[in-house]
């Protein structure tokens, strides 16, 4: 079993894994040598704070191993993702990976032994999803029924929201006044649609009133955020966006909880004055990253 999108998920199957990672968070010494022995590749195309850090200290509780690899350094620089992936996995337990391109990882996971679990590309973030629920039920104390406001750039992040919330019962509009083209999947947003769990609307105002939750990662990819060749496609968006940056403004009528996947552009997508707002629970969504690692590594590697 791969984890590279929720497609292959029952709703159930996702929330046995949110369930998990709440019964890990409290009971750390029950899972202290449930991997011991095994040994996870993490392989690294783009950079992170969150991936790595969080699967490799589960991995370390877990009583196993996790090797750091930057794709830049290896031979999947030259050679074929397929060839060098039958060889990884032939040494390893399980391998995650946050590769540029969901081609690169399709062809991992098919030529992998071993469980392949996506870390980010540019149109799933499933891993992240599952801490954001995991979240969201802490606070709530269940899914079904549960509102989520997404608001930013129709992303990968969004994709994987609007898919792990639909399959969980969890009402989510978004906010999108545009659409990050390599991350379009028709086929996950008709399937959402069929739930009536999924809407999407620019009437940000509105859509916040209600809100249980209000989302918003970034407005550029993080490999472009610095690159001078994106600079104009930046400020455009910048512009487009700003009306739709989380502030106490826009909040002045909302209870919701403030949630973002990090990094935070500080003054873009949300103001400073949320982000330390009583209502951010920002850090302790990003705290269960670890925990909803734990709960992914003990799934695919056949522990519950
Ligand atoms: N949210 C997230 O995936 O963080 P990193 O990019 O730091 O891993």
């Amino acid at each position: 079993m791969h984890l590279i999108n929720f497609k292959n998920l029952k709703g159930q199957q996702l929330m046995e894994i949110i369930d998990e990672a709440i019964e890990v968070k409290h009971k750390p010494e029950k899972h202290r040598t449930a991997l011991d022995s095994k040994s996870l590749a993490m392989i690294f195309q783009k950079t992170s704070t969150r991936t790595r850090a969080s699967f490799e200290v589960a991995m370390t509780q877990l009583g196993g191993h996790a090797l750091y690899i930057d794709w830049r350094t290896t031979n999947f620089t030259m050679a074929d993702v397929y060839d060098e992936t039958q060889y990884l996995s032939r040494n390893v337990d399980c391998i995650m990976a946050r590769l540029k391109e969901n081609a690169d990882l399709q062809g991992m996971a098919k030529a992998s032994r071993v469980p392949v679990i996506n870390g980010c590309d540019e149109r799933y973030h499933p891993t992240q999803a599952i801490a954001d629920l995991m979240t969201i039920k802490e606070k709530k104390g269940t899914l079904k029924g549960a509102k989520l406001v997404y608001i930013g750039i129709h992303n990968n992040v969004c994709n994987s929201l609007v898919e792990g919330c639909t399959k969980t019962g969890v009402r989510i509009t978004t906010v999108t006044p545009i659409f990050n083209e390599p991350s379009r999947d028709e086929e996950l947003l008709e399937n959402a649609r069929k739930t009536r769990l999924y809407e999407s609307t620019l009437d940000v105002k509105e859509a916040v009133k209600d809100a249980d939750f209000v989302y918003t990662d970034t407005w550029v990819d993080m490999e472009f955020f610095l690159d001078p060749k994106y600079a104009v496609e930046k400020e455009k968006r910048i512009k487009l966006m700003m009306p739709y940056q989380i502030n106490k403004e826009l909040l002045k009528e909302s209870q919701a909880y403030i949630m973002h996947d990090m990094p935070i552009h500080r003054g873009y997508e949300i103001n400073p004055d949320v982000i330390e707002s009583p209502r951010s629970i920002i850090y302790e969504q990003s705290e269960n990253r670890l925990y909803s690692a734990k709960a992914i590594l003990l799934k695919l590697l056949g522990k519950y």
